[in-house]
């Protein structure tokens, strides 16, 4: 029987969660814990397969449809003998025999989430309904990595998780940022009434090698505008803020959730604020000196300021980001010249 778990505040459900299937069970059971990741052909998903397989007493199943993501990121480990990879997309049912899930199927960049905003609500609403009823049919643990996009355009700063947040349900990027809302509700839903066993990770930007070329992020616009010798485009006025988190520091996170006793909502983040212009001075200063920065029109509903609390996470996980923007920036410029063909002269 697992412990029990509770959301940082003393305040979640303590039902019993459902024993594992029977298969476990079976002669042919071998001891390794067996992970599904969704989404684990993705920018954070393979970063968390690759940490994940490093630990021999685990076996990982990736099911993604490659909306996003891409069999690259996960080429070193196929045909390795404790991973598997499946094209699979979660809006339909799946039936695998495992332990933990980390289900983080979702396009995150607003360029792939608007192009079709309905598949990607479905992608959350079912997609995710499909995973708890995963868990439940096989007594998994289950992670979500929702988003700190859930707090909309924040009327409090920073934003700590008992924030109900600020969100337009009826905008452009309501398919994501509502999504993850009701996604966050079913995981509590089904913890609530089956007690199932869940983990709710709320993701403040992450970036790092992997992320897609022109997926209109900005720390990904701008390295690859650099590499490429373009203006970095800035969205006006440029002094709305951001914190960014290095790819392995959220990992940790992750994991740290994972196999800790609190569901969450737990903040993941590096409270580190910057401007947008001060982002592209300092992308401009490291990768490439010689680039303009030039002002672009914005996007609607872009929020102005965005900046994790993550007492809760150094508290409950003794976690908190180590790699500072101006040494994480560097790491993704091998990666990004080589998928551009740009090596360094
Ligand atoms: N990167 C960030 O800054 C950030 C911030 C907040 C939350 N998140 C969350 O973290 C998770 C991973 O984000 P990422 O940055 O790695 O994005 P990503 O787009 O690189 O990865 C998402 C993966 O999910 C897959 N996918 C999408 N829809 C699917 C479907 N219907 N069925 C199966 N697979 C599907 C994609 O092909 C891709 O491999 C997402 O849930 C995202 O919402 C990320």
């Amino acid at each position: 029987m697992a412990k029990q778990v509770t959301n940082g505040d003393n305040n979640s459900a303590a039902k019993a969660p459902p024993p594992p299937s029977p298969l476990r069970f079976s002669k042919f059971f071998q001891p390794n814990m067996r992970i599904l990741v969704t989404g684990g052909a993705g920018f954070i998903g393979s970063h968390l397969v690759d940490r994940l397989m490093e630990n021999e007493k685990n076996e990982v199943i990736v099911a993604d449809n490659y909306f996003t993501g891409s069999k690259d990121n996960s080429k070193k480990w196929i045909g390795h003998p404790r991973f598997e990879l499946i094209r699979h997309d979660v809006t339909e049912p799946l039936l695998v025999e495992v332990d933990q899930i980390y289900h983080l199927a979702c396009p995150a960049s607003p360029i792939f989430y608007k192009y079709n905003p309905v598949k990607t609500i479905k992608t959350n609403v079912i997609g995710t309904l499909n995973m708890l009823g995963l868990a439940k049919r096989v007594g998994a643990r289950i992670l979500l990595t929702s988003t700190s996009e859930v707090y909309g355009d924040p009327l409090v700063h920073p934003q700590d998780e008992s924030y109900w947040g600020n969100v337009n349900p009826i905008g452009v990027r309501s398919c994501y940022d509502e999504g993850k809302r009701v996604a966050e509700t079913l995981m509590f839903d089904y913890h609530r009434q089956h007690g199932i066993e869940i983990r709710v990770a709320r993701i403040f930007n992450t970036y790092g090698p992997r992320m897609n070329i022109d997926d209109g992020r900005v720390v990904s616009n701008f390295i690859a505008q650099a590499v490429r010798g373009e203006p970095l485009t800035v969205q006006a006025p440029g002094t709305q803020t951001r914190s960014f988190c290095y790819v392995s520091d959220m990992v940790d996170g992750l994991i740290r959730l994972m196999e800790g006793e609190n569901t969450g909502p737990i903040n993941l983040g590096n409270p580190g604020e910057f401007t947008m212009i001060e982002l592209a001075e300092t992308v401009k200063e490291l990768i490439n000196p010689n680039v303009e920065i030039s002002k672009v029109e914005n996007t609607p509903d872009d929020p102005r300021q965005r900046k994790p609390d993550i007492t809760k996470a150094k508290k409950l996980l003794g976690w908190e980001p180590k790699i500072k923007l101006r040494d994480g920036l560097p790491l993704m410029e091998e990666d990004f010249r080589s998928r551009l063909g740009k090596p360094t002269n």
